[in-house]
């Protein structure tokens, strides 16, 4: 049985397809250790504790710099022994020592096919204020390893989502969501989970 960390933010609704999947069987093999939200007071904490998940904050506010939010933050993952963590809308940069720490055992979910519209200041509706403002025609979302760049880990899974013409970010954002990435972050923990994925390089083979 695989023990997840889940990482959030903010409204946890790829917190919710994870635990939905685990609960209808989608994903195999896997369950949920512990949630840490870097912030107060969101929405996902309210759904970790609905469903009887432990749940930490670790906050910068905290901490006097942020070398020690970053130890915090491993430390606090770390007690959970996790085999994966899984960023699930954290808007966090993850320092090196977590990358090392977890090698190949951090999943990120992005809101575009990486590698359009992604790196340092691309996240949450972001992404789609720029795919919007680009004008491009199809967009989407991407689960990937992460390593030590921003969004430049090993791809596992991609899906795309056409842009309607009268799309605003948060239409875009929602149909992304509902269309993408609740879809491919759980299939991806399945895969992970049941040892399906193997790393060459950049690349990812399932099987
Ligand atoms: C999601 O769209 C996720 O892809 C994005 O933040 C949103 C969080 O929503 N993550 C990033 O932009 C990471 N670079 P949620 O809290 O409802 O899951």
């Amino acid at each position: 049985m695989l023990n997840i960390v889940v990482c959030v933010s903010g409204g946890g609704t790829n917190l919710q397809a994870i635990i939905d999947k685990i609960n209808n069987g989608e994903i195999s093999n896997a369950k949920i250790v512990g949630v840490i939200s870097n912030n107060y007071g969101v929405k996902a904490l309210e759904r970790a504790a609905s469903a009887g998940i432990d749940a930490k904050v670790v906050s910068p506010k905290d901490f006097a710099s942020r070398e020690e939010f970053n130890d915090a933050l491993l430390k606090t993952v770390k007690e959970y022994e996790p085999g994966l963590v899984v960023l699930a809308g954290f808007l966090v940069n993850i320092p090196e020592a977590f990358v090392k720490e977890f090698k190949e055992k951090i999943i990120n979910i992005h809101p575009s096919l990486i590698p359009s519209f992604c790196g340092v200041g691309y996240y949450g509706l972001k992404v789609h204020e720029a795919v919007l403002k680009r004008g491009v025609k199809v967009t989407g979302a991407t689960a990937h390893f992460v390593d030590e760049g921003t969004d430049t880990g090993p791809i596992i899974l991609q899906k795309a989502v056409y842009v309607e013409p009268d799309d605003t970010p948060k239409t875009l954002q929602q149909r992304v969501m509902e269309q993408a990435e609740w879809e491919i972050l759980p299939l991806a923990i399945d895969h992970f989970a049941n040892n399906r994925l193997h790393v060459t390089g950049s690349k990812v083979t399932i099987g």
